[in-house]
């Protein structure tokens, strides 16, 4: 069993990476591999609209000059997948969008060839936003049927310079009883 994780900061091993690591080491407890892709430094461009995927049907994006393949092949083979960014003008990173957009659109042309996995979001915020980040991610899971377990809080964490999240104790825990809850899931649903 296997989940991966996209952060979508520009910042590698920032706040959203030890976010997702609190998840990762819930997850790990209970014997299911995990993967963190980090996008930042990567290229990933928008959905160009050409509607190829929904043609060609081979579960690939038509676009190949990026990594956007690379990681919507690790969704298809894993069971549990988590987009994790940090919040930007209220809402994901560019490179996350991009992901969302490319990922949901090949899905969608084929035959949502991710429903019934699991989706957790997870976000890093400094102040305000961060809810509106959380639903976009969601937004991403529903609409592809994909199954969402939840925590004690909405999944965010608090900090701005790289590492003040782990003053966020509530924060750290909503990840790790993310991370409890994703595990109970993927084990009854497999
Ligand atoms: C371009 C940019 C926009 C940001 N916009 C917001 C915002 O709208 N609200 C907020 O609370 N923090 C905002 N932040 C702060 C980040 O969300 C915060 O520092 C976060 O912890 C960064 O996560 P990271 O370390 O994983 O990159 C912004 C940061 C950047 C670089």
């Amino acid at each position: 069993m296997k989940v991966v994780a996209f952060n979508g900061s520009a910042r590698k091993d920032g706040n959203t990476a030890i976010l997702v690591r609190q998840v990762f080491a819930e997850l790990e407890a209970e014997g299911i591999e995990t993967e963190l892709v980090q996008l930042a430094g990567q290229t990933i461009r928008g959905c160009t609209a050409c509607g190829q995927c929904f043609k060609n049907k081979n579960r690939r994006c038509a676009v190949t000059s990026d990594i956007a393949n690379d990681c919507i092949e690790k969704m298809v083979q894993a069971d549990g997948i988590i987009l994790a960014s940090p919040t930007y003008f209220a809402d994901v990173t560019t490179e996350m969008k991009a992901l969302i957009d490319r990922a949901g659109f090949v899905a969608r042309g084929n035959d949502d060839m991710l429903q019934r996995k699991v989706g957790a979001a997870v976000v890093a915020v400094r102040r305000a936003g961060s809810i509106h980040v959380f639903d976009t991610i969601n937004h991403f899971f529903l609409i592809g049927q994909m199954i969402i377990p939840g925590s004690i809080y909405w999944n965010m964490g608090f900090g701005l310079a790289k590492g003040e999240v782990e003053q966020d104790e509530e924060g750290l825990r909503t990840m790790r009883t993310l991370g409890q809850n994703m595990a109970w899931l993927l084990k009854r649903i497999a």
